[in-house]
C-alpha cells in the first residue's frame, strides 16, 4: 500500500509509515500546546496538559510524531483520553493544520482506540462542535453514532455540542486498519 500522501506539489507530504504514535512526554508540551492553540478557539489553559500528563491517573495522552531533519522529530498531532471504568472519553484530538487530510488523525485515533480496547474499554464517547464537519466525518468513519446534543455548549459561539458514541469500540473500520 502506498503511504506517501500529498495534496499538491506545494504542500508537505506525509509518509504515514514514518508517523509514530506514542505517549506524550513533558518535553512535548510546548508543541502540544501550540497545536491546541492553532486548532481550537477555546484552547486549554496552559497548565492543563501538564496536569493531564502528571497528575491525572485516568488520562492517557498521545502524540503523533514525524521525523524532521536527521535527528529531530516534530509533534504533528495530539490527543487526550480519559478512562472512566469501561468507557473512554476522547477529551481532545488535533493535527497541525499543514499535516491535516493526510490520515494522521485517523492513525492517532486508531492507536488510542486500540489501546483503550486492550485496557478493557468497551465504549468511547466524545463531544464535537456541530459545525466541525471534518471531525464529525472522521468519527463517523470509525463508527461513532450521534446520540444527543448539548445545546449552546461552547461558550465562545454558543454552538451546540454533538454527543457521539462508539459501542463496541471494535468497529469494522478499526479492524480493517490492522
Ligand atoms: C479532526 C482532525 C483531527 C482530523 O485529522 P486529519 O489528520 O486531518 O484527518 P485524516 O486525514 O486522518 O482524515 C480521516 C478521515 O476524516 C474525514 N475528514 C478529515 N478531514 C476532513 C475534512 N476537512 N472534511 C471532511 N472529512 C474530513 C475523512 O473521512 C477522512 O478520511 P478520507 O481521507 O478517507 O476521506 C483535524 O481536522 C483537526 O485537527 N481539526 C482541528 C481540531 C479538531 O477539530 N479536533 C476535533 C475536536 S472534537
Amino acid at each position: 500500500m502506498c503511504t506517501l500522501r500529498r495534496r499538491s506539489l506545494t504542500e508537505p507530504y506525509v509518509d504515514l509509515a514514518k508517523v509514530i504514535i506514542r505517549r506524550m512526554r513533558s518535553a512535548d508540551l510546548e508543541q502540544v500546546m501550540a497545536i491546541d492553540r492553532i486548532s481550537f478557539t477555546l484552547p486549554w489553559p496552559p497548565s492543563s496538559f501538564q496536569y493531564e500528563l502528571t497528575h491525572d491517573d485516568t488520562s492517557r495522552c498521545w502524540v503523533a510524531e514525524y521525523p524532521s531533519g536527521e535527528l529531530d522529530a516534530k509533534v504533528i498531532g495530539m490527543a487526550v483520553v480519559w478512562f472512566i471504568i469501561d468507557e473512554i472519553h476522547i477529551a481532545t484530538i488535533a493535527v497541525l493544520p499543514e499535516f491535516r487530510k493526510m490520515k494522521v488523525g485517523e492513525k492517532l485515533m486508531a492507536a488510542l482506540l486500540k489501546d483503550a480496547v486492550k485496557s478493557g474499554a468497551v465504549h468511547a464517547f466524545l463531544e464535537v462542535r456541530e459545525t466541525n464537519q471534518a471531525a464529525r466525518v472522521m468519527y463517523a468513519k470509525f463508527g461513532f453514532k450521534e446520540v444527543g446534543i448539548r445545546p449552546h455548549y461552547y461558550s465562545d459561539t454558543q454552538e451546540d455540542a454533538v454527543l457521539m458514541n462508539l459501542e463496541p469500540i471494535e468497529s469494522e473500520f478499526l479492524d480493517s486498519l490492522g
